[in-house]
């Protein structure tokens, strides 16, 4: 793993776009792993100007994003559909055949508590298994990027999700959807589980890159990079990975005996 400690966010999102950008120009039909959030965001930004420039050409670029909520429409502006179209696709000349996003909005019926199939909705087993088929079909993600939940989760892999996992079904932790609900109006309102790639079909990315920014990001960073590899924080599975770059600011740094 490599560990490197930028100065703040705007540094960070620079340094996560020149890695992507050498991908692509060494390979332009590059399979990118993408993640939502609010950490990858600046990266985007970078990708788009790149692209604006006429440095980067992502008509070739094929991608697989992380996961998206269960039971939200792709135009629900909480979705990851919907955040992916606004923070980049939107902005880049991708193929839209090209992009791959878990897709499980339809057939949903919200009750007080869940969201559950209403009998049309599609099965989500054999949606998980295309899924992990589509990548295969690819030749596997070159390149992947990840943010990190509070809680030390990847994708949507909260504590205690296999070491082994592959795309399923995960329910939110508690604190996740306390985390996530300042994007949506009330907490209820964010969705109690989503579709996710498994902790181990983001481990055989051939190369990953893991973003961490801000203080309240510095004990899951501590936990998943110096403490040991476990269920509990899904992220420290990278420890094992021999193609991980880890881009922290500062803040996020902070806590880490060795490096902070
Ligand atoms: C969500 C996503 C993760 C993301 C995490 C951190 O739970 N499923 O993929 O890494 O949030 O988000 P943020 O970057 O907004 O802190």
């Amino acid at each position: 793993m490599i560990i490197i400690i930028k100065k703040n966010y705007d540094e960070l999102s620079k340094e996560a776009a020149k890695i992507i950008k050498e991908a692509i120009l060494e390979k332009p039909n590059l399979v990118l792993g993408l993640a939502t959030g609010s950490t990858p965001l600046g990266t985007y930004q970078e990708l788009i100007q790149m692209h604006k420039e006429g440095i980067l050409d992502f008509s070739r670029i094929i991608t697989f994003n992380l996961d998206e909520y269960l039971g939200l429409s792709a135009n629900h502006p909480q979705s990851y559909h919907y955040y992916m179209k606004k923070n980049l696709f939107g902005e880049i000349n991708i193929n839209p055949e090209n992009i791959h996003i878990p897709e499980c909005s339809e057939g949903w019926r919200r009750t007080n508590v869940l969201r559950v199939p209403d009998g049309t909705a599609k099965d989500v087993k054999a949606l998980c298994r295309d899924y992990e088929k589509a990548i295969q079909e690819t030749g596997g993600i070159d390149l992947q990027i990840l943010g990190i939940g509070s809680d030390g989760h990847i994708g949507f892999n909260e504590p205690g999700t296999s070491l082994d996992s592959r795309t399923h079904v995960a329910k939110l932790a508690e604190s996740t959807i306390r985390d996530n609900s300042r994007f949506f109006e009330k907490k209820e309102d964010v969705p109690e589980s989503a579709i996710t790639m498994g902790v181990q079909t983001i481990f055989e990315a051939k190369k990953i890159i893991l973003l961490a920014s801000g203080e309240n990001k510095a004990t899951a960073v501590a936990k998943a990079l110096e403490g040991p590899i476990t269920s509990q924080i899904t992220a420290s599975i990278l420890q094992r990975h021999s193609n991980t770059i880890v881009i922290l600011d500062e803040k996020a740094a902070s806590k880490l005996k060795k490096y902070g």
